[in-house]
């Protein structure tokens, strides 16, 4: 299979771990774009599946097909579906390549089950080849930028700071390297004012669907309490 054919194999096999009923988070990508057009071939089978979009994107294109959507739920959701631009073999994730990355945090992290779906192009034995996004408040954007360069990171805004977020933020593009502890990196990010989420998704993802040459690979990992 391609890639295109790998990320649609990923999205459908993720189908059948949505509840028939509840609440689900679904996530933002060319990959979730399969599997909310494989939702939207089966509208009634979901009639009673609200979803919580992680970008106004994906907001569009769930309601577009009829599908319940929320954006004020309060509480755990059964389940997220998103996703991701690297992933290592813990399940940790660099994400916000389509600059969603803090809707798309906010709703794993309150979700039971966050799957992951994927081609193969996206697993790695460690992150950091993909630059990592982080969005940042305007204010003050370039001494935050800064701050972060003094992490020992090369930055840049994506787009040159044309691109604005749904959050109404700019999105900061940080060259790491290669991360031999990326839960450290996202400790020292997440002290620095004027950051409001990075694109580290570390002890979150419960699930990763890959999608392969051949077939389909799933991935089980187990969140370590107190991460
Ligand atoms: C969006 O901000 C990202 O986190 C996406 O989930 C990620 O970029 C994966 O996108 P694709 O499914 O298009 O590869």
């Amino acid at each position: 299979m391609d890639i295109m054919e790998q990320k649609r194999s990923a999205a459908k096999y993720s189908l059948s771990f949505i509840p028939r009923s509840g609440i689900v988070g679904i996530g933002t990508g060319s990959t979730v774009k399969y599997l909310i057009d494989l939702i939207g071939e089966n509208t009634d089978y979901f009639r009673e599946v609200t979803f919580v979009p992680t970008s106004i994107q994906t907001e569009y294109l769930l309601r577009e097909y009829g599908l319940n959507v929320t954006v004020s739920f309060k509480g755990k959701m059964l389940l997220d579906i998103d996703g991701a631009d690297e992933i290592d073999t813990q399940g940790n994730l660099i994400k916000g390549g389509g600059g969603a990355l803090t809707r798309e945090k906010i709703v794993a992290y309150n979700s039971e089950e966050f799957i992951v779906i994927a081609d193969s192009g996206k697993y790695v034995s460690q992150l950091g080849k993909f630059k990592l996004p982080i969005e940042i408040l305007p204010f003050l954007a370039d001494q935050t930028i800064e701050n972060i360069r003094n992490l020992g990171a090369s930055v840049q805004l994506k787009d040159s700071g044309s691109f604005v977020t749904d959050n109404g933020n700019l999105i900061a593009i940080a060259d790491f390297g290669m991360m031999k502890d990326p839960a450290s990196v996202a400790r020292s990010l997440s002290v620095i004012p004027g950051i409001v989420e990075n694109g580290l998704f570390i002890n979150m993802t419960t699930r990763a669907i890959e999608g392969t040459e051949a077939s389909i690979r799933e991935h089980v990992y187990f969140r370590k309490n107190g991460e």
